[in-house]
């Protein structure tokens, strides 16, 4: 959500700013805007609308120099419009700010400001920002100013200055929303993620909570809000720039389906052996804690939660052990009961949705212990935790997710067989049959991604519905919510919901009109016939039904308008192989409605506020 680049060093700055926007952009933005220092003061360009617009006006009429600062607003205060737009301005020119996160007493300060003479130009919370800083300039030095003013604002930010009055630095600061420093050579770099800074470098400093980074082409100095000095090693990224490229692909969506089975053989890597399933010395010796434990709470958002949703069928049915799944947006208000002896796993793509490091700061202040399964190395909740299971995905830049998905899957999988291994709950045949089984994955998941051109002809002959139903059950009653979310977030034009097939009748089959597409997950399972029923009921209503099913069933096509099939595994791994289809009908309906796949409005990657 929004995009935050900061930018000192010997490279034109307004081309570097752009470039490292630009692969901010999956975060989802609604207009952008550019303040570059041309050494004599600071210059602003803002646009709404997309990046290309921006471009396109500095192409006209360029800007230059080697200090700036860049930024992709998704609205949150005032219409999404140029001025609107970041950088934000103090009253004398002086100072351009951007920001990402929410300011709560934003109101407050402005009234005061106003009362003190400043001059307000958007209805943006962030102007308060650097107003407040050039107050605060008139009696202090611009880094104690800086200091003072974020000292004053409750919410969330991400912060970067610059000001004309000291072009030889910039300035950032977090508090709840995400920043890293690139550390070049003879260059520095602010932002708000790990994508933006690849092509210049590969050495990042994240920053904490409370904390401020002082940029120079030196490098960053990191001191806390209360101005002690922080040491931190930077940390060397495993990613490079082609991973976070299409890579001839029209889409990032279709690029990161496809590198599923690469992604969750990264998953397994290292840790699923022929006999034994090993982890980090950490992990092992939270995991050991964790089989002792008699309840497991699972927190997530969106794809996450329903990662979640998969992850309780498979502990409470393999591994013995109780598990309540919930959503962060819900555990973080809801007064739930947590102690020391309540295990909480965190489950989150990014490692920075708002709703979920919430959760895990309630958990952990109420002395709980908090694993968490994570894609993004060094993010807050990754570093939150007590524990943390890399998911090893690689960068997901589709706004809709896919890899992380499937890698949360196999990450979940892994952590209920070693539990269910350290509970004595599985007997040893079944050890040894599900170790074999997830040793297949990623070449069943290679398998499901052949059936494409099959799925790409489904999706084309229901792509003009406006409404879908997705039906489960058991271990896939979370894949039909995630089918249902995959399609309505990458094609609004289209109102999709996932149910558990049997509540059909207690609601949801009043709807279905003759054509009505109806998705239904058919694989093996022991609810196989009762699903089988779910589909006659529809079918009686003359609803379309669309049925994945396993290869060789060939009964299902007797009950079926249309049948896609993918390769046959064990119920507990099913709902990585059956992702695939869903990912992929959801991506072609979008692709046949003209939708914008990477980047749907209204929706952001990493949603870091409220
Ligand atoms: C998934 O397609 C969505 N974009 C969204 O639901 C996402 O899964 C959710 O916002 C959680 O993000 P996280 O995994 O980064 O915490």
């Amino acid at each position: 959500m929004c995009g935050i680049v900061g930018y000192i060093g010997k490279a034109p700055v307004v081309s570097t700013v752009l470039d490292s926007l630009s692969r901010l952009e999956y975060r989802g933005y609604d207009s952008a805007g550019i303040a570059v220092f041309n050494g004599r003061g600071i210059q602003v360009r803002k646009r709404a609308g997309k990046l290309k617009e921006l471009a396109s006006s500095l192409k006209r009429q360029p800007l230059e120099g080697r200090l700036g600062v860049g930024h992709t607003r998704w609205a949150t205060h005032g219409e999404p419009s140029e001025l609107n737009a970041h950088p934000h301005r103090d009253c004398t020119g002086e100072l351009a700010l951007v920001h990402n996160g929410i300011i709560e007493n934003y109101a407050e300060l402005k009234s005061e400001l106003l009362g003190r003479g400043h001059r307000f130009r958007s209805q943006t919370d962030t102007e308060v920002i650097v107003h407040l800083i050039e107050e605060h300039a008139k009696q202090l030095p611009l880094p104690e100013a800086f200091r003072r003013a974020l000292k004053e604002l409750r919410g969330s930010y991400a912060v970067c200055l610059i000001a004309a009055s000291d072009p030889s630095r910039l300035y950032g600061a977090r508090c709840g929303s995400p920043l890293i420093v690139g550390l070049g050579r003879g260059e520095t770099l602010l932002a708000s993620d790990v994508p933006a800074v690849l092509s210049r470098t590969r050495r990042v400093l994240y920053l904490n909570d409370q904390e401020i980074a002082e940029i120079s082409v030196e490098g960053a100095r990191v001191t806390t809000l209360e101005g002690k000095p922080v040491v931190r090693k930077p940390v060397v990224v495993d990613w490079d720039v082609a991973s976070a490229q299409k890579d001839g692909h029209a889409h990032f969506m279709l690029k990161e389906i496809h590198e599923q089975p690469a992604a969750i053989e990264q998953t397994l890597t290292g840790r699923l052996g022929h006999a034994q399933i090993t982890f980090d010395r950490r992990t092992s010796a939270f995991l050991k804690e964790l089989s002792r434990t008699e309840r497991l709470i699972i927190l997530g958002c969106g794809t996450a939660y329903h990662a979640g949703l998969v992850g309780e069928y498979m502990l409470e049915e393999v591994a013995r052990l109780p598990v309540d799944v919930d959503l962060a947006s819900e555990f973080r208000y809801r007064g739930a009961m947590l102690d020391r002896d309540t295990t909480v796993v965190a489950i989150t793509q990014s490692g920075e949705t708002a709703d979920t490091l919430a959760g895990v700061k309630l958990a952990k202040e109420h002395g709980a212990k908090v694993l968490a399964i994570c894609n993004v190395m060094g993010s807050s909740i990754a570093r939150q935790a007590d524990a943390v299971l890399y998911t090893h995905a690689g960068p997901e830049i589709a706004v809709a997710s896919t890899k992380a998905y499937t890698s949360q899957l196999t990450a979940l999988c892994l952590l209920t067989l070693a539990l269910g291994k350290l509970r004595g709950a599985i007997p040893a045949a079944q050890w040894r049959r599900h170790l074999a089984g997830l040793q297949a994955v990623p070449g069943l998941v290679r398998n499901a991604l052949r059936a494409e051109p099959a799925i790409k002809q489904a999706a084309r002959r229901y792509a003009s519905a406006r409404n879908f139903y997705y039906l489960g059950r058991r271990y896939n009653y979370p894949s039909a919510l995630e089918g249902a979310l995959k399609l309505k977030e990458i094609c609004p034009l289209i109102h999709a919901e996932g149910y558990a097939a049997g509540e059909m009748k207690h609601g949801p089959i009043s709807l279905i009109r003759p054509g009505w597409p109806v998705v239904f997950l058919a694989t093996g399972s022991p609810v196989y016939e009762k699903i089988v029923s779910n589909i006659e009921e529809v079918r009686a209503r003359k609803g379309a039904c669309i049925v994945i099913a396993s290869e060789g069933d060939r009964a299902i096509r007797r009950h079926a308008d249309a049948v896609i099939s993918v390769p046959k595994t064990e119920e507990f791994f099913s709902p990585i192989v059956n992702a695939v289809p869903l990912q992929l009908f959801a991506y072609h309906v979008a692709r046949a409605n003209k939708c914008d796949i990477d980047q749907p409005p209204n929706l952001a990657k990493s949603v870091t506020v409220e």
